[in-house]
């Protein structure tokens, strides 16, 4: 279906004097009186008083007489189809019949509900539209992701079918491979029924109270390999902290608090810092994961929540990642009430923030 040049075209001004009941009324009255005097000219006894008399009386007579016809019809038939675009209104918009619009000119009334009834008809329609765009972008970017590993999976399969598999060496090596493949497909399945129950609101969360820096300590571990192979330190900031209690989901926030930690590993540099930050206030922890790696661009920080995007498409898949990590992150702390920040400069740094209110206890 094609929607281009959809556009509400409504006469704004439909009493305009050229087709008013009145203007009609005078010009047909006028006609009258004028062929009725002329008519009457003819008639000997008729002089200039009986003329006056009978034209006045002639064209105040017709003029009502018409103009009550034209505007009892025309109102008539205007409110009609005014009460018939009023349901449409409440049935479609689900408003109340408070909110419709109270005018005495029927005209105008239907003319002024007609624009909002278009105006609010092309918002959904664009809001569709928005939406087919978006799905048909995601079901590519989705069955691209997957594609990827599966074939790579089976071209180490088949290769090792076709007769690679006698040499023990290759054998383990694409077996190997293959495996890692599928734990890639794996994890972006995962990632993908967490989205996908975050956005339809289908995920939902256990608030407890949790320490995030144990749970933050807990991650440093899960990770360490994955640093000391860049030669990346982490640390917690303030040093001394004891503990950080807020209310949380302890899967999710450590699902975020990971995907954090990971980002900085794996985008930050080469024997790089990361330091996570808990600056605590009256009620709530501000948190912070900080690198000092080489940035994002400012044209791609506002995008890098989105599903599936990546800066530099190439350098991610060497990575491993899929573009899936932010935009978790940030659905499932919109579900916390919090917002995810970043600010970066190149060369210098990225850094992500939220805060979390502190819990109780
Ligand atoms: N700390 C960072 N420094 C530089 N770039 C980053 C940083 N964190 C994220 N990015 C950029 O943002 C993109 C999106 O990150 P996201 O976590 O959503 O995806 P990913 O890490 O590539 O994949 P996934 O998290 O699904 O495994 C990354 O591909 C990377 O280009
Ligand atoms: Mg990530």
């Amino acid at each position: 279906m094609k929607f281009e040049g959809y556009a509400p075209c409504l006469n704004s001004e439909p009493y305009k004097m050229s087709l008013s009941p009145r203007f009609i009324a005078f010009l047909i009255a006028t006609l009258i009186t004028v062929i009725m005097l002329t008519f009457l000219s003819f008639v000997p006894a008729a002089d200039a008083a009986v003329l006056f008399v009978a034209g006045v009386s002639c064209f105040v007579g017709s003029y009502f007489f018409i103009f009550f016809t034209i505007d009892i019809l025309v109102f008539r038939e205007v409110n009609r189809i005014y009460e018939n675009v009023q349901k449409l209104k409440i049935k479609d918009f689900h408003v109340s019949k408070r909110t419709l619009i109270k005018s005495v000119n029927p005209l105008k009334k239907l003319n002024t509900e007609i624009s909002a009834y278009v105006t609010k008809k092309q918002k959904e329609i664009d809001e569709l539209k928005r939406m087919e765009a978006f799905r048909r972008e995601f079901l590519a970017d989705v069955s691209h992701e997957l594609k990827t590993p599966i074939f790579a999976a089976q071209g180490f399969i088949h290769t090792l079918l076709d007769g690679a598999k006698e040499d023990p060496v290759i054998l383990d090596r694409f077996l190997g491979k293959a495996a890692k493949s599928l734990d890639g497909l794996d994890a972006l399945v995962r990632d993908l029924v967490t989205l996908s129950q975050v956005e339809s609101g289908d995920l939902r969360m256990n608030f407890a109270t949790v320490d995030l820096k144990h749970i933050t300590e807990d991650i440093f571990e899960q990770l360490e390999s994955k640093a000391e192979k860049r030669g990346t330190k982490i640390k917690i900031k303030p040093k001394e902290l004891d503990s950080c209690f807020v209310k949380a989901d302890k899967q999710r926030i450590t699902q975020v608090m990971t995907n954090l930690i990971d980002n900085a590993i794996k985008y930050g540099k080469d024997d790089g810092k990361i330091v996570v930050e808990f600056e605590e206030d009256k009620k709530y922890y501000q948190i912070s994961i900080e690198d000092d790696g080489p940035g994002i661009p400012p044209e791609h920080l506002s995008r890098i929540f989105e599903r599936f995007y990546r800066v530099d498409k190439s350098r991610s898949k060497e990575t491993g990642g899929t573009g899936l990590g932010l935009a978790i992150v940030k659905h499932i702390l919109n579900a916390h009430n919090s917002k995810i920040s970043v600010s970066s400069r190149i060369e210098k740094g990225t850094k992500f923030s939220f805060r979390l209110e502190k819990a109780n206890i």
